[in-house]
């Protein structure tokens, strides 16, 4: 009677312990997905190790990376210097290219003007009056206008499935709130041909909170890098076989 009362309690304390070290486990897993201690989730890979049009020769960056530009002086929620020189240069080869948030539309024009002539660019945003301004894009009326759809919708109403496969590029930057970023991703990730790119921006850490956690547990699934510079997370699909 005695051995088997010790036998069980034994048992019971075996499971405590079990229990209670894949909590600390599953806590410690969480922790390290919101980036609350050491390096952040995504492995950080400079631009000319990720992609040879980048690379580098004594002087810098090649002429080839040359792009056409404006700056993001004043440009309200636009994406930095630097990454316009990066997705710019994605874009070179790009003949079809999906951007998810519109915004002012400076990033639209300039994938637009540095994509080849037959390129085209579908962007989408929410309707004007939800976003709380009648706005205008800055690429209207500009010489690639022509090769811009512009389409405005919820994210979340966007049917990607006519569209699976369909993109060299898919730039993801509209909804910020954990929801949109998984709808997004979600859709960005049937959409990309093999071999294209997915970038997302705003892997900022803590300071776009959503953004970051969304990302880190993707990596878990899928290979995802962060360009060394930027706020930028790439993905490169594979090649077709
Ligand atoms: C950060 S701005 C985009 C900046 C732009 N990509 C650029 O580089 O200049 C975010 C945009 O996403 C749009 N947006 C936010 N939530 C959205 C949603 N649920 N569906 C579609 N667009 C959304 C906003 O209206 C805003 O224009």
């Amino acid at each position: 009677m005695l051995t088997t009362l010790l036998v069980v309690s034994n048992l019971v304390v075996a499971v405590a312990l079990i229990l209670a070290l894949r909590e600390i486990q599953r806590r410690r897993e969480r922790r390290k997905l919101q980036g609350l201690f050491g390096p952040w989730p995504i492995r950080k890979v400079d631009v000319d190790q990720f992609d040879s049009r980048f690379a580098l020769g004594d002087l810098g960056p090649s002429k080839d990376s040359e792009i056409r530009f404006v700056p993001t002086y004043h440009v309200p929620e636009g994406i930095g210097d630097f990454e316009t020189w990066v997705i710019c240069n994605l874009a070179k080869d790009a003949r079809t290219i999906f951007e998810f948030g519109t915004g002012t539309g400076k990033t639209t024009y300039l994938l637009a003007l540095n994509s080849p002539p037959e390129a085209r660019i579908t962007t989408l945003t929410l309707p004007m009056a939800e976003q709380g301004h009648q706005g205008r894009f800055y690429y209207e009326g500009s010489e690639v206008a022509g090769k811009i759809e512009q389409q405005l919708a919820d994210s979340k109403t966007f049917d990607e499935a006519p569209r699976e496969a369909a993109f060299d590029l898919v730039f993801v930057d509209g909804g910020h709130t954990r929801s949109y970023v998984e709808n997004d991703s979600r859709k960005a990730l049937r959409m990309v041909k093999p071999g294209g790119f997915i970038i997302w921006h705003d892997y900022l850490g803590r300071r776009v909170k959503d953004v970051f956690e969304v990302l880190n547990e993707l990596s878990r699934e899928v290979d995802l890098v962060h360009l060394a510079n930027t706020s930028f997370v790439a993905y490169r699909a594979p090649p077709r076989e």
